[in-house]
């Protein structure tokens, strides 16, 4: 079996973020979220990868290389512009030739692993197979599934939710679903919709099985719940330190500080994880923080937040639940000046109190 890993789209939810770096690297626990995704895909015995990309193809390049340090032989599939999941697979019939193939949503993780997804499909073959989870269907797709597991009906985007079964953004497709890419019409945002291809198959009798997903899944997307992604991998990690800690420096929990971290004066509470070569001084680094390589925190109180590398965070006391992008500096005015200065790019959420 091979997989259909897509990691192109416009990531319009997550800007101003996804101006300037793909959604898909994004970290969490300073790792992409690709590379959850790629890992769990490895980790389920599939070594050949699709890799739809878009403009920014270059930074997934740079991430992932040609797939081997994560165990995969990675084939890049270019998409001219995000025309929808369906056209994806339209794009990558060469690649896909007609093996069975499982589809990954490149912004999805999970953190209990596919392998079950592919087993029971291998065990009990069908034409499609959609993975389900309890949860608010709206921001994506629905499914309605009957009392054998079939799925009797998918909805992309539902107003009004039939269901409260989300379709995840992990899919097995069997070479039927290249006839149902090619019938559908393009919905009215313009897209070839991977839901309406499923609602295809459904229409033409097909045998569509939905498989519930048990374990912690988020479509890493949207603003909170890359937050929650992050929470929940930092309650898996550490204790560790391989940087320098002074002894005036406070440890509480599971706290991982990579080599090269140098941490002085501060109270770090976990968990909490602070990258290769960052410099805290002088600050509270609270429960739920990642802080990126070369991050510099000086004089400040920080939690709940990802800070991402080589952002500079001084002077500043309680940031939450923040998203901080790379090279960005947070810090507050000379005492002369009052008032808050701020030069921000388009589309950023500033919230001060
Ligand atoms: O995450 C689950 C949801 O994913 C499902 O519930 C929905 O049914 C499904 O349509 C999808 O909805 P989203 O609105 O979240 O899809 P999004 O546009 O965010 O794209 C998902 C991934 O696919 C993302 O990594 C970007 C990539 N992509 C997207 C498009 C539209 C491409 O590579 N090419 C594209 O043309």
């Amino acid at each position: 079996m091979k997989a259909l890993v897509l990691s192109g789209g416009s990531g319009t939810r997550l800007r101003p973020l996804s101006h300037t770096m793909p959604k898909q690297l994004v970290p969490i626990a300073n790792k992409p979220v690709l590379a959850y995704g790629l890992e769990a895909i490895r980790d389920a015995g599939i070594t050949e990868v699709g890799l739809v990309v878009g403009e920014r193809i270059e930074d997934i390049r740079e991430m992932v290389g040609d797939g081997s340090r994560y165990g995969l032989e990675v084939t890049y599939i270019p998409q001219e512009a995000p025309l929808g999941l369906a056209h994806a697979v339209v794009i990558a019939r060469d690649f896909l030739g007609d093996d069975d193939f499982l589809m990954y949503l490149g912004d999805n993780v999970v953190l209990d692993g596919i392998d079950e997804l592919v087993r029971h499909f291998r065990e009990n073959p069908s034409d499609a197979q959609v993975t389900v989870h309890p949860a608010d269907p709206r921001e994506g797709g629905l499914a309605v599934l009957d009392a054998d597991g079939r799925v009797t009906a998918v909805e992309e985007k539902p107003k009004n939710p039939t269901s409260n079964l989300a379709l995840m953004g992990i899919y097995v497709f069997t070479p039927s679903i290249h006839e149902a890419v090619r019938s559908i019409p393009p919905s009215a945002r313009g897209e070839l919709e991977i839901t309406d291809a499923i609602g295809w198959l459904i229409d033409k009798g097909y045998d569509v099985q939905g498989r519930l997903y048990q374990g912690f899944w988020r479509d890493a997307g949207l603003i909170d719940s890359l937050l929650e992604c992050n929470q929940a991998v930092l309650d898996l990690v550490g204790p560790r330190i391989a940087g320098k800690v002074d002894d005036d420096t406070e440890v509480i929990g599971r706290v991982v500080i990579e080599a090269g971290a140098t941490v002085t004066r501060s109270r770090l509470v976990g968990p909490l994880v602070i990258g290769p070569e960052a410099i805290v001084d002088g600050s509270y680094l609270g429960p739920y923080t990642s802080v990126g390589e070369q991050c510099v925190i000086e004089d400040a109180t920080v939690e709940y937040s990802i800070v991402m590398d080589r952002a500079v965070i001084r002077d500043v006391r309680g940031i939450h639940g923040s998203l901080i992008g790379r090279a960005t500096t947070v810090r507050t005015a000379g005492p002369a000046k009052g008032g808050h200065r701020l030069v921000l790019g388009d589309n950023c959420q500033i919230s001060l109190v």
